[in-house]
């Protein structure tokens, strides 16, 4: 096990053991926002764009700096992942010409989608100060703690 796979498997039993018995989506997104920004030195925003409308996301609970407050699902890496219903993970935002960037000083960024009930709720948005920040590993736990919500 290398040393990210160590933080997040120490990670996903701190949120585990959080959000057991909370049946709040509001509560458990920004417990979970909560305790990944702070474990991760290289993330500067950490959270949730949730489904409003059929094809709106407005933002939800996060930590980090400035987040837009609505994007239409045409728009930028989360609306992708809302269309899509699928992880998107980009290794430098400064290629992709379709990504919204809420802060200048973003390098990479992985959305997931979060289904409940067969229908997509939200998008869990992860951004990273370093180029390549995110990978399979991060797929891998960053789904298993979507799924809590
Ligand atoms: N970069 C996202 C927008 C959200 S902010 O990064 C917090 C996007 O392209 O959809």
């Amino acid at each position: 096990m290398n040393g990210k796979e160590k933080k997040y498997t120490e990670l996903m039993n701190n949120i585990r053991a959080l959000v057991e018995g909370e049946d709040d989506i509001i509560s458990k997104m920004s417990t979970i926002a909560c305790e990944i920004f702070h474990e991760f030195d290289h993330m500067n925003w950490v959270g949730f764009y949730r489904r409003t409308g059929e094809r709106t996301l407005k933002v939800g609970p996060y930590q980090g700096g400035h987040g837009c407050l609505v994007i239409d699902f045409d728009r930028g890496v989360c609306g992708r992942c809302a269309r899509e219903q699928k992880v998107q993970i980009e290794n430098d935002v400064t290629k992709l010409p379709y990504h919204i960037a809420c802060s200048s000083e973003t390098r990479s960024e992985i959305v997931l989608p979060v289904i409940k009930n067969g229908e997509l709720i939200a998008v869990f948005d992860i951004d990273s100060l370093i180029p390549d920040a995110f990978d399979e590993t991060d797929e891998k736990y960053l789904t298993e703690i979507a799924g809590l919500i």
